[in-house]
């Protein structure tokens, strides 16, 4: 349903609260009043660290105090702060909440309002509901998520470039929306949730934009049309089928048991793509006796014609996996609800036989491919952020082996990598060192750490010094005294995958 979704505020308090934003709570305002070790003790969480440096009464550090901090503020610091916002009207508009604190009249947040930024980018302000951090006891159950890690994630690893169309589908805040309006000439914005949306219309509002916000579920509220780029950050919650009624979160819980949403977004992600169009997407997975974690989503991607590069990066056994997401939603370990919560969850994980639950990343391009790359794996490694370029190149890349083939890839030059390493350990025997294991790792982008014999760091060192594939295999044929056919043979798989993984590159082209 396309509806037009009001912003949570009239119009009137928007173009003040946006004058105010402008002139006191801006990222570099925040970043100047608190300095790089403010600015690190807000990053870790450490809030008393924070709150000593917002001691002098600039306008700055009240803003501060009430949205960062969850402190209340006198009424009068409140009113110098928020000018020209009446104190009243963001009273009145559920911004902020009166209280009383040692008697004094003072004011607090009602809702999460920050700065936020990307690299380059334009200041941006986000709207949410107060995160667990904030806020004393459990989240509502129809909170409406601020930025968090798995944004954070998801905004980073987005292939960033020009496109005429982009959907961010379950858009709570608005976070993904917000970095799509840099690159899409249209976003269309989803959520299930009619307060994500007048939440996340709000969130336009005040940073200029205007977005095509939409409710319904999952692909409905886009049924029948395609874009350039999706990008989806769902509610991935693996479990028995939480809802909102049934002790879960709308921001989180799907109200389908085990995988289902993100099999659901997956499998259908596919014919909502133009061709060349990307989507990716947060996601969870659960993994039990029966199956390898990789199949099953292989088995997903059938028939969609997508190239897909799926990642792994994090496998959770389900009593980590709960206290996770318990504590996330603002739950207090050892408390009677905990415990309930806990061991009904638990038990749904002993009846389903899940073993574990991977979480990770799923990018997808759709080539209408009847055979094409899928590639699920674990990349448990700390990656070089943004992320984004190195999925943008893994896609790049595949474009250029399809193209070459086999046969042409012999007459290239490939170029290794210029920030890799080769690490050679040795292992102390008793007839003391012997060769232990070698490496070539990445300093940057995924950095992948593979494997390599003699022959590969062989072959690695010979292109880098010019030469082209099939002379490479000739020379270290001969080092290696082996015929050349064997050393193709064994070493272009290898090559492919070095390519994949831009260890290798293609040739610079002139
Ligand atoms: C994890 S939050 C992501 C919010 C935001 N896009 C981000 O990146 O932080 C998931 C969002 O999906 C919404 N949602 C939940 N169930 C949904 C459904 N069935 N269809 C569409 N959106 C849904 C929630 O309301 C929530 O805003």
């Amino acid at each position: 349903m396309s509806t037009d979704w009001a912003p949570l505020f009239p119009a009137a308090v928007l173009t003040r609260l946006r004058y105010a934003l402008q002139a006191h709570y801006s990222s570099e305002a925040v970043n100047e009043a608190l300095g790089l070790a403010g600015s690190a003790a807000l990053a870790r969480g450490d809030l008393l660290g924070v709150e000593r440096l917002t001691r002098q009464g600039s306008a700055t550090e009240a803003w501060i105090r009430l949205f960062l901090l969850g402190q209340p503020i006198s009424e009068s610091e409140a009113v110098r702060a928020l000018a020209p916002l009446g104190l009243p009207d963001a009273i009145g508009c559920g911004l902020l909440t009166s209280a009383q604190a040692g008697g004094a009249a003072t004011v607090r947040a009602a809702l999460d309002l920050r700065p936020y930024s990307e690299d380059g980018g334009p200041d941006w302000w986000i709207l949410s509901d107060l995160g667990a951090e904030l806020r004393v006891g459990p989240l509502d159950p129809e909170h409406v998520l601020g930025i968090g890690a798995a944004a954070t994630t998801l905004a980073q690893a987005t292939i960033r470039g020009p496109v005429s169309n982009a959907l961010d589908l379950g858009t709570g805040s608005g976070v993904q929306a917000l970095h799509l309006s840099r690159h899409a000439e249209r976003v269309v914005a989803t959520d299930l949730s009619p307060r994500a949306l007048r939440m996340a219309a709000t969130t336009a509002a005040l940073n200029g934009l205007s977005w095509d916000l939409r409710q319904g579920s999952l692909l409905q509220p886009v049924a029948g049309e395609q874009f350039d780029q999706i990008v989806c950050n769902p509610p991935f919650i693996v479990g028995p089928g939480f809802t909102a009624e049934s002790g879960g979160f709308t921001y989180r819980d799907s109200g389908l048991a085990g995988d289902a949403v993100c099999r659901e977004l997956v499998t259908g992600l596919p014919a909502r793509l133009t061709p060349g169009g990307t989507a990716q997407l947060l996601a969870n997975w659960t993994i039990d006796a029966t199956q390898d974690w990789a199949e099953r989503l292989t088995g997903w991607l059938q028939g969609s014609g997508c190239d897909a590069w799926v990642w792994q990066r994090e496998v959770a056994e389900p009593g980590e996996y709960i206290s996770l997401w318990l504590r996330d939603a603002g739950e207090q370990p050892g408390s009677e609800r905990w415990r309930a919560r806990y061991e009904r969850w638990r038990n749904w994980f002993d009846e389903a036989g899940v073993l574990a639950v991977g979480m990770g990343l799923v990018n997808l391009r759709q080539m209408h491919s009847s055979r094409p790359v899928v590639i699920c794996e674990d990349v448990p490694q700390p990656i070089e952020q943004p992320a984004g370029p190195a999925v943008a190149s893994w896609f790049e890349r595949l474009d250029y082996l399809r193209a070459l083939g086999p046969a042409g890839l012999a007459t290239e030059r490939l170029r290794p990598a210029l920030d890799l390493v080769l690490d050679e350990r040795s292992l102390l025997g008793p007839d003391g060192w012997q060769p232990g294991f070698t490496q070539l790792r990445q300093s940057g982008g995924m950095r992948w750490e593979v494997e390599a014999d003699s022959a590969v760091a062989g072959l690695v060192a010979a292109l880098s010094a010019g030469l082209a594939l099939q002379p490479a295999f000739e020379l270290i044929s001969q080092l290696l005294d082996l015929p050349s056919d064997d050393v193709a043979a064994a070493l272009t798989p290898v090559v492919e995958d070095l390519l994949r993984r831009g260890v290798l590159l293609p040739p610079r082209r002139s």
